[in-house]
């Protein structure tokens, strides 16, 4: 006999929309276009976020965009997106120099707002935009995504639990190696990180504020930098003019830092590290552990602990997709990895979830924290160009 079938219509309880806005269709256009798309199936939030409409200046790109990414509604125009009324959060997916007028603009409009790091050009705009946003009390943050990587989150639980004792070290770089040609001309779209109006600084800004902001963020305050920079390539052409002009930004920047718990730092950075593509390590050295992380095997924790027994001490290798590591539970079973990616789904989870109870300590880099961060990329500059120890203004 033929088995029954059943078919149900289930119940589905819809929650209330987070409409986001989403301006730049670039590589970070995408990045939070695919987190907006999956942060509301891996994780309970009290609003699902929707990607409700998209801003760029090429309709055909827009459109392809739009398509790619289920988005009904396009400007072309970054002013009138944030005007809309059909979207509550405007997620700004632009170059540096103008998060902050896009930012203001939002405020005026009363928009919550997801920004791409660095927070602005420099720690004065990054001020008129933590003052602003804070005055109108706006839920905001800023995208420094490596936080949110499950062996990162777990290097600051093991830091904040103290199982670390003092800290004496704390050392990171970012290297990369794509501007060794100089054939490649600044400015415009794609080449903009070599144009300092737009960029605001080379590797300092772009990279070196992702390395400090995980510092701070596992290490407390950085209160002092030494630095130098180098610009190798002095001239290139602009794209805007097809003339050569001075090129101003960093390419490379090597820096030394004290936090504030006594603890001592070097970090680097460059584009001219031939062989290196998107490098960025840390490693942190205690008076019991040290720990080490590594961007190209971004699931492992390397973890050392002094406790062992001396014949069986050595570096481990902690595989951090467990269901009790940070956030892996949340995806798939243990052993399964999670990509570079899933750090900006988890970063827009943590901000939906926090909208359900405002007051509770944040877990994401707010306009404020990423002012501390701007405030370091400033003190670095000035350390190069005075060849002076340099205080760090505090946000
Ligand atoms: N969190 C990270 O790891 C990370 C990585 C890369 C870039 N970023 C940051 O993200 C931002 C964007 O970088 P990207 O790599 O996506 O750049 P990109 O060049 O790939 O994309 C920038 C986008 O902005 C658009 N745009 C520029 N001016 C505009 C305007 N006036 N109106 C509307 N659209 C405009 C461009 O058309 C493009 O779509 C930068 O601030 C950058 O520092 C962060």
């Amino acid at each position: 006999m033929a088995k029954k079938t059943l078919t149900t219509r289930v119940a589905v309880s819809e929650p209330k929309t987070l409409r986001i806005g989403l301006i730049g269709y670039g590589f970070m256009g995408r990045a939070h276009a695919n987190a907006i798309h999956q942060a509301g199936h891996f994780f309970s939030l009290n609003r699902r976020p929707v990607l409700q409409a998209v801003c760029g200046r090429s309709e055909d790109q827009l459109r392809a965009f739009a398509e790619s990414w289920q988005v009904a509604h396009t400007e072309t125009d970054w002013r009138k997106l944030v005007a809309r009324e059909d979207i509550d959060a405007v997620d700004i997916c632009t170059p540096n120099d103008s998060h902050m007028e896009i930012a203001l603009a939002c405020i005026k409009h009363g928009k919550m707002i997801m920004c791409e790091k660095p927070l602005a050009l420099d720690g004065k705009q990054g001020e008129t935009m933590v003052k602003a946003v804070e005055k109108a009390k706006l839920p905001n943050l800023v995208m420094y995504n490596y936080r949110f990587l499950p062996a990162v989150t777990l290097a600051k639980n093991i830091v904040a639990a103290g199982e670390l004792g003092k800290i004496f070290h704390y050392r990171a770089n970012f290297l990369q190696d794509w501007t060794i040609s100089k054939d490649l001309p600044q400015g415009g779209t794609g080449l903009w990180r070599l144009d300092a109006k737009v960029a605001g600084s080379g590797v300092t800004g772009d990279l070196l504020a992702h390395c400090i902001d995980t510092a701070r963020w596992i290490n407390g305050d950085i209160v002092s930098v030494s630095a130098m920079t180098e610009t190798f390539i002095k001239e290139r052409v602009h794209t805007a003019t097809g003339k050569k002009q001075a090129v101003k930004i960093d390419d490379a920047c090597a820096f030394l830092a004290r936090f504030e718990n006594g603890s001592l730092a070097v970090f680097e950075s460059t584009r001219y590290a031939r062989g290196h593509k998107a490098l960025y390590t840390f490693e942190i050295n205690g008076e019991h552990k040290s720990l080490a992380w590594d961007l190209h095997d971004l699931n492992r924790l390397s973890y050392f602990d002094h406790s062992v027994s001396s014949d069986r001490r050595g570096w481990s290798s902690i595989h951090a997709t467990d269901g009790d590591h940070p956030y892996a539970g949340k995806w798939w079973v243990p052993g399964l990895c999670l990509g570079y990616e899933h750090s900006f789904v988890h970063a827009l989870a943590e901000f939906v979830q926090s909208l359900a109870n405002p007051t509770a300590p944040r877990n994401y880099p707010d306009f404020r924290h990423a002012l501390g961060t701007q405030f370091v990329c400033d003190a670095v500059l000035e350390a190069a160009r005075t060849q002076r120890w340099i205080k760090v203004k505090r946000s």
